[in-house]
């Protein structure tokens, strides 16, 4: 059966900070920044927003773009580490401000930033699984991810939400059934009970990333239908890789590190070794480049981050991707990650807009003072600051209870 994403629709806050100012502000090269990580700006949530505003923004915007009525949904999941209650999940307060029926099962996802993977591959399971009732699953990622000010994770922190409609018509990707995962227990990062900032032990962080990578690739390799040639790179058979990408740089890590693992295992190895560095920078302009835009201008969206690269991808490219296949990684922290692919449809154009330019291109930008006053001030509800894009607000929280509602149309829109 066929399976995927029949469309994606994406929200991110309507304030960025330039990664430049930051670096000034904290007496660093702005190029440590802007080209050591990649990181052009980072999206900043004001107060009146949360993981909630957020994935509703999203998941508002994509039932009204695929004219899907709400009543039609099955199943409803949330995927973030930004949770906003230790029981009541994201997931039922997003139900009620989107007008999902009641003849459906809804819950939050959580482990770090793969959450939205596993979101993803639940629901493609729950469509093959069939029934009685057709199934069509909105599932959304979501995330504001912080640090602590001033901290080495600082310039990697970011928001957003990324919504999906998984069904049995996917227009935007057709996903492949073969999968490679892995999974290890390491404290590479976390964020205790009761913190705001994530905790990281950043280095560490990225090795154990590259490890899951090496890991979920070399399950999928093996897994691959048809087999791979022995003279044959996996990488051939993708017109595009896309990375979870807490920072850029760390996409093109990722995929200097998949194409070595790759050739190593072809006996064209010692053919390739000499001229690896080369070979690798080619393939990463050519599969990853591309899909790195809008992370670029947004920063980390956790378990949004793969999701919002293959939305920016087929807004920027689909068209000509019509066709080709897409390699997807993803990596959460603690940790577990997952390698699939999938087949960009023929008719892809009529899908591919998931507001990804439009939301970038009305975003103000927002000074030092700003961004501290705001993170500063974070989640506790109130009137939107002018330039708001969300159409829904946190209002305040009342006897521990939180309070949202939706915006006029005249501000949403
Ligand atoms: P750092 O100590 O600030 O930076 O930490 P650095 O010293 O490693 O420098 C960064 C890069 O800038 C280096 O490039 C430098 O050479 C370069 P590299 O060697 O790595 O290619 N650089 C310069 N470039 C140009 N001009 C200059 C200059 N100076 C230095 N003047 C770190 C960086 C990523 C560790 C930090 O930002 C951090 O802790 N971030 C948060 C953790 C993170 O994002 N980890 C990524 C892997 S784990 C993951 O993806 C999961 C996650 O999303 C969470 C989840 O799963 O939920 C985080």
């Amino acid at each position: 059966m066929t399976v995927g994403i029949e469309r994606l629709a994406v929200y991110v806050p309507a304030y960025a900070l330039p990664l430049a100012a930051l670096a000034r502000a904290r007496g660093v090269p702005p190029e440590k920044m802007t080209q050591g990580l990649g990181v052009e700006e980072m999206a900043i949530a004001p107060p009146c927003e949360d993981v909630v505003t957020m994935a509703a923004s999203a998941g508002a915007r994509l039932l009204r773009a695929a004219h899907v009525d709400p009543e039609t949904i099955g199943m409803l999941l949330v995927a973030t580490e930004t949770g906003v209650d230790n029981a009541k999940p994201v997931a039922i307060f997003v139900h009620e401000l989107l007008g999902v029926g009641r003849r459906c099962r809804v819950y939050e996802l959580k482990h770090a930033c793969y959450a939205g993977t596993a979101a993803l591959m639940t629901a493609a399971d729950w469509v093959r699984a069939g029934g009685g009732r057709p199934r069509r699953a909105l599932v959304i990622a979501a995330d504001i991810a912080r640090y602590a000010l001033g901290s080495p994770g600082e310039p990697t922190q970011g928001a957003g939400a990324v919504a999906m409609l998984v069904g049995p018509e996917p227009r935007a990707l057709v996903l492949g059934e073969e999968t490679g995962t892995y999974a290890d227990n390491v404290y590479d990062f976390w964020r205790p009970i009761g913190r705001r900032e994530a905790l990281v032990d950043g280095k560490y962080s990225v090795e154990c990333y590259l490890a899951a990578l090496a890991g979920a690739f070399t399950a999928f390799r093996g897994a691959e239908r048809p087999a791979l040639r022995s003279d044959e790179a996996l990488g051939d058979r993708l017109a595009r890789m896309l990375y979870h990408s807490p920072f850029p740089k760390m996409a093109m890590k990722a995929h200097r590190r998949l194409v070595e693992l790759d050739w190593r295992a072809t006996e064209r190895w010692a053919a390739v070794e000499p001229r690896l560095e080369e070979a690798a920078a080619a393939s990463y302009r050519e599969l990853v480049a591309p899909g790195l835009a809008a992370v670029a201008r947004v920063g980390n969206t956790y378990t949004a981050s793969l999701y919002l690269c293959l939305a920016s991808l087929l807004e920027t490219e689909g068209r000509a991707l019509a066709g080709r296949r897409l390699g997807l990684f993803s990596y959460g922290s603690g940790c577990c990650a997952e390698l699939f692919t999938g087949t960009v449809p023929a008719d892809v154009a009529a899908v591919a807009d998931a507001g990804v330019g439009e939301a970038l291109a009305r975003r103000t930008l927002i000074d030092v003072p700003e961004y501290e006053r705001l993170t500063r001030d974070g989640e506790a509800g109130g009137e939107p600051p002018p330039g708001f894009s969300g159409e829904f607000v946190l209002h305040g929280i009342r006897d521990d209870r939180r309070e949202y509602g939706r915006l006029r149309a005249a501000l949403a829109a």
